[in-house]
């Protein structure tokens, strides 16, 4: 499995990093963590200058996490304000709609971020918006959304965002799990041809949260919507507003933003990354992992809803003053070639996606990308999942035509940036391997069981992070102890992943996939538990069990054992209904795939569900079930196989 790649290492031109750059500075940043990131710290503006580096632990019992923490800085001003003399006519962000028949695509200079950001900045003060107040952003892939998250940092205040592809159920938990003051949305948000109702979503989600929250509407479609004392429309009021927002002095450990995600157990929980070792990490491993130069146009196809489009739409290139393009649509609309169309519209030089659409864009076939001239691109980055070698393949040859080195980048919410990827121009390339561990990232391979480290290369087990680097989320939101529990709980001295790895006999990391009850849904991170609990909400539903199963486009999909109550017969059409019900408890992409009706779930006798079966039955691979003795009732287990939804 270790083929290798000879083509793409030497077609980079002169890389900022290589390969005996990689050695020496890697070296360096993990046996003098200070002295290197004393030196990177400097990428960014500090209105204060540090004088402290790294001040961490990992010791149980007080995880504490601070990076150049008497520093003083302001994000917004490091991605907008400090470019304006050099580049305040140079393009910031290339908006590109949903539909590009019917809208085309804009061109916002830094000097019309500058005074956007500054307007609706003034917005949030007018509506009593404060420093360390938390803010909830639930828009389309507008750059109302880049203004928002901007104009956040430029006062202090702290973002939420909300993927505007998440239910009223799921907006409204956010809203209140972080107590926001504001929330700012729009009135649709149209996406491949169809438009979702986030105005009227948000009014739903409002009916279950404290008096007094304020709603900021931007005007995207222009259609209709309900409108009520508490709402405020963000046009009109951007127009009258101020163009002048002095930045706000932050401290380094100052929260910047609040992001939810999925874990193993409960709740999504609310991830806090801070203002200082966060955007270092964010628009180093930009410029870096992705090769970035002066003039360079990048483009992240991902959504500012997830942490991808936090760090690489948004904070690491507009730190580095590059041009960022923000794309409303999907991949498949109006047609399949969209994504190349764009990439040669506005000559794109990196290119950064999910293997879900690119194994979607295989299917659609070649000819939708050969249409467009891809002569542009440099560099094609790869998240989200493990990419499998085909589709690698494809995206090296079709796409990058041979000529761009893929970076496959490792990495997490909680990260911040990248963890393990090749870097164009130093790595050798694997076609599905993260590789290498970026600047200041100690991996550690772990005994799943024992916890013991294990050595040497031609290993396997799960991976851990020995020591912080700046961009490690800080803790979770009002919860810290969930924080030490969920990371630093089941190894002690790690942050645990939650990942499996391979380290191959050359040292290269190979992601294997989580190893807890997460799954990993084209490239979205899901909770079984979650979904269990939205299943077992329903009036008709006893209990459920949830696994991910392989899944040709979207890597895993979601299968769904559910229990119905005593009395309640089976059903499409009850199926069809339950289905609705988890889109509307969630969202649409937490839809289950398969439901199989199960009378009873493998139970051991101390009435623990065994997902190692139900998965294996959800694989159609129920021949290697392994030790079924310890369940309470194994003929559970034959009606399960017997009417398994998944056959080859
Ligand atoms: C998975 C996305 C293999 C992994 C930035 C991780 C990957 C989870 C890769 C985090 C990759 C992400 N190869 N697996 N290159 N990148 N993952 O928080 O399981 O949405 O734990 O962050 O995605 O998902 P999250």
């Amino acid at each position: 499995m270790t083929t290798q790649t000879p083509s793409t290492q030497d077609v980079q031109k002169s890389p900022h990093v290589t390969a005996d750059d990689y050695a020496r500075l890697y070296a360096a940043s993990v046996n003098d963590p200070d002295t290197f990131w004393a030196e990177h710290g400097q990428r960014i503006d500090w209105i204060k200058p540090f004088t402290k580096v790294k001040n961490t632990s990992f010791t149980p019992g007080n995880i504490d996490i601070r990076w150049f923490e008497d520093g003083a800085l302001n994000v917004s001003a490091n991605c907008i304000d400090r470019h304006l003399a050099e580049r305040g006519n140079q393009t910031a962000i290339i908006w590109e709609p949903d539909d590009p028949t019917k809208e085309d695509a804009q061109h916002i200079t830094y000097a019309d971020l500058h005074r956007s950001v500054s307007k609706m900045a003034n917005v949030l003060k007018d509506l009593g918006v404060a420093r360390g107040d938390r803010v909830i952003i639930y828009l389309p892939m507008i750059p109302e959304a880049a203004y928002a998250m901007l104009a956040c940092t430029r006062i202090g205040a702290i973002h939420s965002i909300v993927f505007a592809g998440f239910s009223p159920d799921a907006l409204g938990a956010r809203i209140n799990g972080c107590d926001a003051k504001v929330v700012i949305t729009a009135d649709y948000a149209p996406r491949g041809g169809r438009e979702t109702p986030l105005k009227s979503n948000t009014d739903t989600a409002l009916l279950h949260c404290k008096e007094g929250l304020k709603c900021l509407v931007v005007k995207r479609t222009g259609g209709q919507t309900t409108w009520t004392d508490r709402d405020y429309d963000c046009n009109a009021l951007m127009a009258e507003a101020s163009d002048d927002c002095p930045p706000q002095e932050m401290n380094a450990e100052d929260p910047l933003f609040i992001l939810y995600t999925s874990g193993s157990t409960g709740q999504p929980k609310g991830v806090v990354h801070t203002t200082g070792g966060y955007l270092v990490y964010a628009a180093m491993t930009h410029e870096i992992v992705f090769d970035y130069h002066e003039g360079d146009v990048f483009w992240c196809t991902a959504d500012v809803g997830w942490v991808t489009g936090h760090s690489y739409i948004v904070y690491g290139p507009l730190a580095n003053g590059a041009t960022t393009i923000m794309f409303e649509g999907v991949p498949t609309f109006p047609d399949a070639g969209r994504f190349w169309e764009v990439c040669a519209k506005h000559k794109v030089n990196q290119f950064y996606t999910a293997p879900t659409a690119i194994r979607a864009l295989m299917g659609a076939g070649k000819e939708w990308v050969e249409k467009h001239d891809l002569s542009d691109l440099r560099v094609l980055g790869s998240v989200g999942e493990p990419i499998n070698p085909e589709a690698w393949n494809w995206y090296n040859e079709v796409v990058g035509k041979g000529n761009c080195p893929i970076v496959d980048t490792f990495w997490q919410t909680e990260t911040g940036g990248h963890m393990l990827t090749p870097l164009p121009g130093a790595t050798k390339l694997k076609p599905g391997a993260a590789q290498q561990p970026f600047f200041g990232v100690h991996p550690v391979v772990l005994e799943p069981t024992s916890g013991e480290v294990v050595e040497g290369n031609g290993v396997e087990g799960v991976l851990c992070i020995a020591d912080s680097w700046p961009g490690q989320m800080r803790t979770v939101w009002g919860d810290h102890e969930r924080f030490e529990k969920t990371y630093f709980g089941d190894y002690k001295g790690y942050y645990f992943s939650g990942d499996g790895c391979r380290r191959d006999e050359d040292g290269d990391y190979w992601i294997t996939g989580r190893v807890d009850d997460v799954i990993n849904v084209s490239g979205h991170r899901m909770g079984t538990a979650e979904v269990e609990s939205a299943l077992v909400a329903h009036a008709k539903v006893a209990e459920s069990a949830v696994v991910g199963y392989p899944h040709d486009v979207k890597g895993q999909g979601i299968y769904a054992y559910v229990t119905l109550m005593n009395g309640e017969e089976p059903s499409d059409a009850l199926r069809k209904e339950l289905e609705v019900w988890v889109r509307t408890e969630i969202g649409p992409i937490a839809k289950p795939d398969l439901i199989q009706w199960a009378p009873g779930l493998p139970k051991t006798r101390s009435g623990k569900i065994m997902r190692r079966i139900l998965r294996k039955i959800a694989e159609d691979d129920f021949g290697a079930l392994g030790d079924t003795s310890t369940l309470a009732d194994p003929s559970v287990v034959d009606d399960l196989i017997a009417n398994r939804m998944n056959r080859a």
